[in-house]
């Protein structure tokens, strides 16, 4: 009897967070999560989930849910020690030909060497616009929290709650901006050693596999589209239903937001593609406008 009305319940909470367009939720991996590439490599411990790279198989998780606008942020503890050639992912993006994406790729380095982050925004299938920055602390020694806070005016990518990018919407200017796809949730750990460490001529030494990095406190805070409706539909519903996300207050980063910005990208910016003149001899549109 206790198992079948807990079911219902379930049955119920669950139906009820479906129906409800914006949907708070600081629940575990489960209930926002599943894995979609090797499940045997993943283990639980606690409220820790711990996703790894071996020899076999890398390995990644996706939200069971889509989402147009919102918050999304996951703590994570990288892969310690020697993690050079291995890519650690997590990321927001549609599907098709003409998708957005949202991405944090950590690239991982020798012992004791220092880890990369690249982010990059995909907008109707077309990236190329990568940023990579070093971190002012050690991402492998302890978990840090990394999100995204996507409405219609900007896309920010912060770590600890510092802006570390700010993608501006400039639709005005005639230049498309990601508000029209729901996008699901994804993280995975493959190996890159083609390219991520020092350009790809650091090998994954897999004599030190299995790679592990370890997430907790999985937090999805947006506008929830059911994959039966159209995007033309979530968008006019999401775009409309007044989220904490479209308040003006969140339209730009305010004053000290804007000082953390300044001081990473002073500090901390290895790359920008906006100031690569040799691959881009003529300065993609949206860099004139974006604020530096
Ligand atoms: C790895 O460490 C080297 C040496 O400090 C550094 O040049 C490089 O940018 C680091 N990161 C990657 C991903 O290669
Ligand atoms: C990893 O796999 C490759 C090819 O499948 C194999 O040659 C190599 O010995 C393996 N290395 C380890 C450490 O298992």
């Amino acid at each position: 009897m206790a198992s079948s009305s807990s079911s219902t319940f379930i049955t119920l909470a669950l139906f009820l967070s479906l129906c409800v367009s914006s949907a708070k939720s600081t629940a575990k991996f489960d209930e926002l999560f599943q894995p979609y590439w090797a499940p045997d490599h993943f283990t639980f411990d606690g409220e820790a989930v711990n996703m790894k790279l071996d020899n076999f198989s890398g390995a990644g998780f996706s939200s069971k849910s889509k989402y147009m606008f919102g918050r999304v942020n996951i703590q994570i503890k990288l892969v310690k020690g020697d993690s050079a050639g291995t890519v650690t992912a997590f990321y927001m993006s549609s599907e098709g030909s003409k998708h957005h994406e949202f991405d944090f790729e950590f690239l991982g380095n020798t012992t004791g060497e220092p880890y990369l982050v690249q982010t990059n925004v995909y907008v109707n299938g077309v990236g190329n616009r990568e940023q990579r920055l070093n971190l002012w602390f050690d991402p492998a020694a302890d978990f840090h929290s990394y999100s995204i806070l996507w409405n219609q005016r900007q896309v920010v990518f912060m770590v600890d709650e510092t802006p570390i990018r700010v993608h501006t919407n400039l639709e005005h200017k005639g230049i498309p901006f990601p508000n029209d796809q729901a996008m699901g949730v994804y993280s995975s750990i493959w190996n890159a050693d083609d390219w991520a460490t020092q350009g790809g001529l650091v090998k994954t030494d897999w004599t030190h596999a299995p790679f592990v990095a370890t997430y907790k406190a999985f937090e999805i805070d947006g506008c929830e589209c059911p994959v039966t409706t159209a995007d033309s539909d979530n968008a006019k519903r999401c775009a409309s239903t007044g989220g904490w996300w479209d308040q003006p207050v969140l339209s730009e980063l305010n004053v000290h937001q804007n000082h953390q910005l300044i001081w990473v990208r002073a500090n901390h910016m290895i790359y920008d593609y906006c100031s690569d003149t040799a691959r881009f001899p003529s300065v993609p549109e949206e860099c004139e406008h974006h604020r530096h």
